[in-house]
């Protein structure tokens, strides 16, 4: 009799202890969709709202919904960061792939953009690394939007800073990105990232991508680019 008494609040503590170890590393992992950085119709007219709301309300949150509801079933997603997961995504299923890469390529093409007049300019060092990797921006940008059109099917184009701190342009096909330990992918820190999904532009351009990539050249955002040039710095000779 004594025994039993003693028993039954160890079994409850138990229970509620297993609860709640149970229930703490989905609450650390939560995926989270971030707002758009200006209105949705900010963009126009060279990127319509009711796309923009679609592409982020719609498509930018199956993503994070979907990405979010593979963590069950891979734990090691609950320790990591968006930004971590992308260079350690071939250790994961394809759903945490398409769906880790959504997330990112998403959060990152929200904030290369601005509304037209108010991303400022490239620095000069961006200049001067854009001069020396392509000869001049036009150059560069020519080179960028030839990636961009003959990306067969959906994906991405990409400015990026290899890690020797050079730049290069590249592209990806779906949801990958130059961060990812994929075979195939020319790996680097990516400045500037255009989605070329039909999603993205269809409703005004229709099949005329190459209308699209021209238009966007007037939102992207030099002051996030500039950041994110000096972010991807190679480390400094000891
Ligand atoms: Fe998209």
């Amino acid at each position: 009799m004594r025994l039993r008494f003693l028993q039954q609040p160890l079994l409850a503590c138990l229970l509620t202890l297993v609860v709640l170890l149970g229930q703490a590393p989905a609450a650390r992992a939560a995926f989270t969709l971030p707002p758009l950085p200006y209105p949705a119709d900010a963009l126009e007219p060279v990127i319509d709202g009711i796309t923009m709301t679609i592409h982020h309300d719609r498509h930018h949150s199956a993503y994070v919904s979907n990405l979010n509801g593979q963590i069950k079933a891979n734990p090691a997603l609950a320790g990591l960061s968006l930004d971590a997961l992308q260079s350690r995504i071939a250790g994961f299923p394809e759903a945490v792939r398409n769906n880790g890469g959504g997330h990112w390529n998403h959060s990152q093409f929200w904030a290369v953009m601005a509304p037209q007049g108010q991303g400022g300019a490239p620095s000069s060092e961006l200049v001067a690394a854009i001069d020396s990797a392509f000869g001049s921006m036009e150059a560069m940008q020519a080179q960028f939007n030839q990636a961009a059109a003959a990306r067969f099917g959906s994906g991405w184009a990409w400015l990026i800073r290899r890690p020797s701190g050079e730049l290069a342009i590249t592209s990806t096909a779906n949801q990958d990105n130059p961060l990812m330990d994929l075979p195939g992918i020319e790996r680097g820190t990516p400045l500037l990232g255009l989605d070329v999904w039909e999603h993205a532009y269809y409703l005004n351009y229709q099949n005329r991508r190459p209308d699209y990539i021209k238009a966007w050249w007037s939102l992207v955002n030099w002051n996030e680019v500039n950041r994110r040039y000096l972010q991807a710095a190679p480390p400094s000779p000891a």
